[in-house]
């Protein structure tokens, strides 16, 4: 059993909803907090946390890896199939994600994984080749899943839709602080061009853009601190699913 299935047994024990199937879908742009946020919501509701943008890392950072352009189709189409895309849970119930066997969690994280991940999601054979396994995972878990699409595409019968944003400016300078607390050398207008760029790129492409779903709930979290956007997010899972 992984780690977070056990904690997301017990936790779900006490809220005696075991014989329940429980799905929350969580999308929105980047950098507005949405798996910080949906990580600690998850937690609380011992559901199993499934940042689904990882996956799109992990295939971009795959064709980088093999010479594939990751706007070129049929180049990412061949290499989908020896792709081995795993996603496992560690001791602290965090999810990790395997490439071909190797855990590639931290790699995915670099800035320039950012963009290959958003060019090669832009891809109809990428967003296919990911589909079932998203589906499956949550046909099989209580889950919490955030991403761009998953209330509109992935999940459209998700008990719970959450569209969780934030202005442009309030996510570069989160993300900013973030980086430069890494001892990453950027500067905040840059950060705030890769944050446009990628919500143009995101919400203009011709499959699965990123836009709220007819029937989420619009969560905008400009100028919420952390800890004050974390517990909005738990009231809205609790209005919908009731008290612990
Ligand atoms: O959430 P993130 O920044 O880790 O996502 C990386 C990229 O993957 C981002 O540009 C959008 C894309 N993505 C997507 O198209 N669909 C998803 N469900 C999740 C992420």
């Amino acid at each position: 059993m992984w780690p977070e299935m056990r904690s997301a047994h017990n936790a779900r024990k006490e809220m005696n909803v075991l014989d329940t199937h429980i799905t929350v879908a969580i999308d929105g742009p980047s950098g507005a907090g949405k798996s910080t946020i949906a990580r600690a919501a998850a937690r609380r509701f011992g559901l199993i946390y499934v940042d689904t943008g990882a996956i799109y890392r992990t295939v971009g950072l795959a064709c980088e890896r093999a010479g594939a352009d990751c706007s070129d189709t049929a180049a990412v189409q061949a290499l989908l199939p020896e792709l081995k895309i795993e996603l496992a849970y560690d001791a602290a119930g965090e999810q990790r994600m395997l490439l071909n066997g190797e855990d590639v969690s931290d790699t995915i994280r670099l800035p320039e994984v950012s963009l290959l991940a958003s060019r090669v999601s832009a891809l109809p054979v990428v967003r296919a080749f990911l589909l079932d396994l998203q589906r499956d995972i949550a046909a099989k878990h209580n889950i919490l899943m955030d991403g761009r699409d998953i209330a509109t595409v992935v999940l459209p019968n998700a008990d719970l839709k959450v569209f969780l944003f934030a202005s442009a400016e309030c996510r570069a300078e989160r993300r900013y602080k973030e980086l430069v607390e890494k001892g990453q050398n950027v500067t905040y207008d840059d950060v705030l061009a890769d944050i446009k760029q990628r919500d143009y790129q995101d919400s203009h492409r011709e499959i699965a853009p990123l836009k709220p779903a007819e029937d989420a709930v619009m969560f905008d979290t400009t100028g919420y601190d952390l800890p004050t956007s974390i517990d909005k997010m738990i009231g809205l899972i609790h209005e919908r699913f009731g008290e612990v």
